[in-house]
């Protein structure tokens, strides 16, 4: 498929219901750049593969753009508006930027195999039509185009010194991603994980692309370290509240608007933030019937209603709310010291309320 027809195609495509502005000023921009980084075809199904899952084509390669078949490219807008914000020049993000979305694509291909999640974003995912084997390589693939595509920051005229930096930035934070999976997976099996050690295990899977996203598009922009940093840590805040409102939208989400299945992260045993809460929480028969149901093998449809009747019983979906304003109002506050223009202070309260009341 030509670069130009996907770029044509997704070029109309209006940015999904509810997204702050941001993320339509800077989606022509980041797409394009994408639509150039990634290949248009080839004698295997490794180019197909991506762009399907990017929702470009559709599984024979066929163009087929829809919205609700793309991500929110909130990582690339994420980059994209810390460089605005510090009056940096977008031109310059805008490589990172693209980089930031193929890496976190990278993770979702490899995830839904992780996951054995058979729907992301409305369509079947790249494992469940290709198999695991292939879906593998599409991931390593776009995690390598993601790594050549943060190289070419100084295409744009970064300085080497800066392209460093930020590559560097970028392949760490993936790194502690990576780990942060394999926690994610040695929990499914234990009963004694503590919301301290959900902290930390989202803190890694999610917190540190989000990140590094902010941090990369503040580095593009200033060499001020205290801005830098607060950026960092606006990311590290946001990213916890993005992964709870999952955990959150992955139990009582509305499939139609997530676009992927509402029962498989408790029929996978997942400890999401609502099930470690739950685990703190419960007492009596519900704390028993926890235990037993999540030392079973395998869920059924009546272990998973019953777990999310404990859930709603012990005020899980509740907390798991107040968690994510208040880790919502924490990002806040960490940019409170940062001399930011007026525009970009209202868009971040804006963005900040959407993340934390999202419903995709
Ligand atoms: C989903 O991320 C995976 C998590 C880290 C929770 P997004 O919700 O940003 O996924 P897309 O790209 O918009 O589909
Ligand atoms: C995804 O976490 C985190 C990464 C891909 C690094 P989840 O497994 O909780 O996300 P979804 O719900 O499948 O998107
Ligand atoms: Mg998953
Ligand atoms: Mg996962």
């Amino acid at each position: 498929m030509g670069s130009e027809k996907v770029r044509d195609s997704i070029a109309n495509l209006k940015p999904g219901p509810g997204l702050p502005a941001m993320f339509a000023r800077y989606k022509d921009m980041v797409e394009r750049e994408l639509s150039q980084a990634v290949p248009v075809s080839g004698d295997t199904d490794l180019a197909t593969m991506m762009q399907y899952h990017l929702g470009w084509v559709d599984q024979t390669g066929k163009i087929a753009a829809t919205p609700s078949s793309q991500g929110k490219a909130l990582r690339p807008t994420l980059c994209m508006f810390a460089c605005e914000a510090l009056q940096g020049d977008l031109q310059q993000a805008l490589p990172a930027a693209a980089a930031l979305e193929l890496i976190h694509n990278f993770s979702l291909i490899h995830d839904d195999i992780q996951d054995q999640d058979l729907e992301r974003r409305h369509q079947p995912t790249v494992w469940g039509l290709w198999g695991i084997p292939k879906a593998l390589l599409a991931g390593d693939a776009m995690q390598s185009l993601g790594d050549l595509e943060m190289l070419g920051c100084h295409k744009s005229s970064v300085a080497p010194s800066t392209t460093l930096e930020v590559s560097q930035i970028l392949t760490e934070s993936y790194l502690e991603m990576i780990k942060g999976q394999c926690l994610d997976l040695g929990f499914e099996s234990r009963a004694d994980i503590t919301t301290d050690d959900y902290l930390q295990m989202i803190a890694c899977k999610t917190g540190a692309l989000i990140r590094s996203a902010l941090h990369i598009g503040a580095l593009l922009a200033t060499s001020d370290r205290q801005s830098t940093n607060a950026f960092a840590k606006f990311g590290s805040y946001l990213g916890r509240a993005f992964q709870i409102r999952d955990d959150y939208l992955g139990i009582w989400g509305d499939e139609n608007a997530t676009g992927k299945s509402s029962d498989n992260d408790i029929r996978r045993r997942k400890k999401s933030f609502p099930v470690v809460f739950a685990f703190e929480k419960a007492s009596g028969n519900a704390r028993d019937d926890l235990i037993r149901i999540y030392g079973q093998d395998n869920l059924d449809d009546s272990d998973v209603e019953q777990v999310t009747a404990i859930l709603e019983e012990v005020g899980a979906p509740e907390y798991a709310e107040l968690l994510t304003q208040e880790s919502a109002e924490l990002a806040v506050k960490a940019l409170e010291q940062v001399d930011l223009p007026s525009w970009a202070r209202a868009e971040v309260a804006e963005l900040v309320d959407f993340l934390a009341r999202r419903q995709y």
